[in-house]
């Protein structure tokens, strides 16, 4: 396969707020502005951010069960929005989705068996004897046994209905996993389960994903490179490892002061910020994150910092951190050349 995976360029999505009198006067909620990044095959991108930032939006426009506003998502080279019914249908069983809440996105009235061989049987029919072989080798590989193909999800805990979740979204052997919040709503002890499963699956399968979480410790335990999200647009893009040992932005940095330590000897950051994640129907001028940044400097008030890639390879937009220079400037508003900059090695 040439080029990533996974392209996604220049991606928009503005929900308008009810209809005003005048057309032009429709305010509208800038959910998700101008995202690009891209995914290789058996890649785990991170997107991480407060809630209300945009990361299950984007979810949402990868799958396409949402139009962009503007902007293009590519899959192995082909822009989904131009795929036709067959052509989407056949796209997507190679894309998958894992929901936060298996209880309410699995249908309570299947057995777990029927969960899990449902997206086949969309696509071909089976035996009774074909759908029991493949309920019980996926419950096996996501670790549960196949006596349980014959319960509902209702008599199952919340961790056997994550791994059911999983199970489903394996049957069709996607290349990629969306996976919106898929363990937060498990105790500790379960969610470190499913992550060291994903981490299994990805390593047997080549599974690519883009995992979105707002946990940073899930996301350090899992993540080849990380897309941090503020009010709609991505302010810092780099690997993992150098974005939790060096934050650039001064949004990753307050994220990672905020989060719970888990290695006490590891030193902590101290950058306060203050106050609520603004509206995103009327963001502020500039750098959306100028009222909450200490390091703010006039310029940010005025202009929106462009993605930078910086000397390590990773992609920060901040004026002050990031300062454009000509070259960089070019670089960062020219989709291709930010997707192909912020590509893993
Ligand atoms: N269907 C919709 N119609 C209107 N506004 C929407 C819609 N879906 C999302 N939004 C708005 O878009 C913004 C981004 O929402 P989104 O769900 O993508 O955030 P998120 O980062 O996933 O948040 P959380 O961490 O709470 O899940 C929010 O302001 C939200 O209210
Ligand atoms: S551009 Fe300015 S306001 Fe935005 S993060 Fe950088 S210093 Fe802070
Ligand atoms: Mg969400």
């Amino acid at each position: 396969m040439n080029g990533p995976l996974l392209k996604v360029e220049n991606l928009t999505k503005h929900y308008p707020l009810g209809a005003g009198i005048f057309k032009k006067s429709i305010p509208v909620i800038r959910a998700v502005e101008d995202v690009s990044f891209c995914v290789e095959a058996g890649e785990t991108l991170c997107i991480v951010g407060e809630s209300g930032c945009g990361k299950s939006t984007v979810a949402r426009l990868l799958m396409r069960l949402v139009e962009p506003t503007g902007g293009r998502v590519l899959i192995e080279g082909t822009d989904i929005a131009g795929l036709k019914k067959d052509a989407l249908r056949a796209w997507r069983r190679r894309m998958q989705m894992v929901f936060q809440d298996p209880h309410s996105s699995l249908n309570p009235r299947l057995t777990a068996g029927q969960v899990i061989t449902e997206p086949v049987e969309n696509f071909e029919c089976l035996s009774r004897k074909q759908r029991q072989a493949l309920a019980a080798e996926l419950l096996r590989k996501v670790g549960m046994s196949p006596e349980m193909m014959h319960r509902l999800p209702s008599e199952l805990s919340g961790g056997q209905r994550q791994r059911l979740g999983i199970a489903r979204a394996l049957s069709l052997k996607p290349s990629l996993i969306i996976a919106d919040e898929a363990v937060s709503a498990l105790d500790v002890s379960v969610q470190a389960q499913i992550l060291n499963l994903l981490l299994d699956l990805q390593q047997q399968m080549g599974i690519a994903f883009v995992f979105i979480s707002h946990d940073l410790g899930v996301v350090e335990h899992i993540a080849h490179r990380v897309a941090v999200m503020y009010l709609g647009r991505i302010v810092e893009l780099a690997r993992s490892e150098a974005l939790f040992e060096n934050p650039v932005h001064p949004y990753t940095e307050a994220l990672i002061a905020a989060a719970p330590v888990p290695d006490p000897t590891r030193v902590r950051l101290e950058v306060p910020v203050e106050g609520e994640v603004p509206s995103p129907i009327n963001p502020p001028s500039g750098c959306a994150f100028h009222p909450r940044c200490p390091l703010a400097v006039e310029r940010c008030r005025a202009e929106i910092p462009p993605l930078v890639p910086m000397a390590d390879g990773r992609l920060v937009a901040c004026h002050v951190r990031a300062p454009a220079t000509g070259q960089s400037a070019a670089a960062a508003n020219f989709s291709a050349a930010t997707v192909s900059a912020i590509r893993s090695p």
